[in-house]
């Protein structure tokens, strides 16, 4: 019941707070994202949201939204207090497909709670993480992890990875820097070989890819299973079809500014289904604009719009020049 559901790609897209929502989870599943996963959400939220919305008659899908056609579909938790790890496990089960579990998440705010990346150098706690949420749930659980906290311990992911493996966890990705480092630096996919190396379950290389001949590097020089995308998919959901056509073929369709507008014009438009927020979505107007010729002008305009109607506006006349 717990196996991991079929992958009709080897790309995924990476959880992205405040960026992976729903409707452009969609725009990268239909460009062949084999997996998308909601950003990482509090055990603590779910279960209040989901006794708010209990008395309205309501569930937890108006707080976590989603489209049936994202499917497969993941659902990122962080938090380690058990007893709400097990309630928020059962709470999100019904709807997704899979449960990923966050120990990789730098920001300070969760660290502090002893949760996300902080957890690493907490290896009993996180024994009895994995097997509750695997004894809560028929969902497969996975693991995204980062490789320590800081570069004193960036092997600490070795351990945590045979704890998950020997507690039913189904797959890992291993995003490739430590806690302290942050995004800096580089991915060092050295490590990504070395879990391979270690665990039979499969593993997802995470970090550093922008383009379909880096992925396919970072196949060929970790075996990883699987590779995630993160800011190479903001404003780019094409990578993913590049990568799979890259993969398969050697040679891969490239995409233009109009292109990215209209990709991002069908973002828009699927984001009127969901609630989310108008700051969020000019952020990825901004994204999709980027890195092209007068997208500067462009993107200062879009900074300053007040609502969709003004935005689509102002894309749709981009469009049409
Ligand atoms: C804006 C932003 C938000 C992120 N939010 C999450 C998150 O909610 N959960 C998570 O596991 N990782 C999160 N990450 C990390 C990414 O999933 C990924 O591991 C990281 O960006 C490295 O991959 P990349 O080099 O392809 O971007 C976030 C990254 C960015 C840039």
């Amino acid at each position: 019941m717990s196996e991991l559901p079929h992958f009709s790609s080897r790309a995924f897209l990476a959880p992205m707070a405040g960026v992976s929502d729903p409707a452009l989870r969609l725009i990268c599943k239909n460009m062949g994202a084999g997996l998308v996963i909601t950003e990482l959400t509090s055990i603590h939220a779910i279960i209040a949201k989901e006794e708010q919305l209990k008395t309205q008659m309501k569930n937890i899908t108006e707080f976590l939204e989603f489209s049936e056609k994202e499917r497969p579909l993941s659902v990122q938790l962080f938090g380690s207090d058990l007893i709400a790890l097990e309630k928020a496990t059962k709470i999100v089960e019904p709807f997704f497909d899979m449960i990923d579990y966050n120990m990789g998440c730098p920001a300070p705010h969760i660290t502090k709670q002893m949760a996300g990346g902080a957890l690493l150098q907490n290896s009993d706690l996180t024994r009895q993480i994995f097997r509750t949420m695997v004894n809560s749930t028929t969902r497969p659980v996975s693991l995204k992890m980062r490789i320590g906290v800081s570069d004193s311990n960036k092997l600490l992911f070795k351990e945590i990875a045979k704890i998950a493996e020997q507690e039913g966890i189904k797959m890992i990705t291993l995003h490739p820097r430590t806690v302290s480092q942050g995004y800096s630096g580089h991915s060092d996919w050295t490590m990504i070989k070395k879990l391979k190396e270690i665990v039979d379950v499969p593993v997802v290389g995470n970090g550093d890819i922008t383009t379909p001949e880096i992925a396919k590097s970072m196949i060929e020089q970790t075996g990883c299973d699987y590779v995630m995308i993160g800011r190479g998919a903001m404003g780019n959901p094409f990578i993913f079809e590049q990568i799979n056509d890259y993969l398969k073929y050697g040679v891969y369709k490239n995409y233009n500014f109009s292109d990215r507008l209209n990709a991002f014009l069908d973002y828009v438009s699927e984001t009127s289904k969901y609630k989310i927020k108008f700051v969020n979505i000019k952020e990825q107007a901004i994204r999709f604009t980027k890195g092209t010729v007068g997208g500067g002008v462009l993107r200062k305009r879009l900074t300053t719009t007040r609502d969709i109607d003004e935005l689509k506006k102002i894309l749709v006349q981009t469009v049409s020049v």
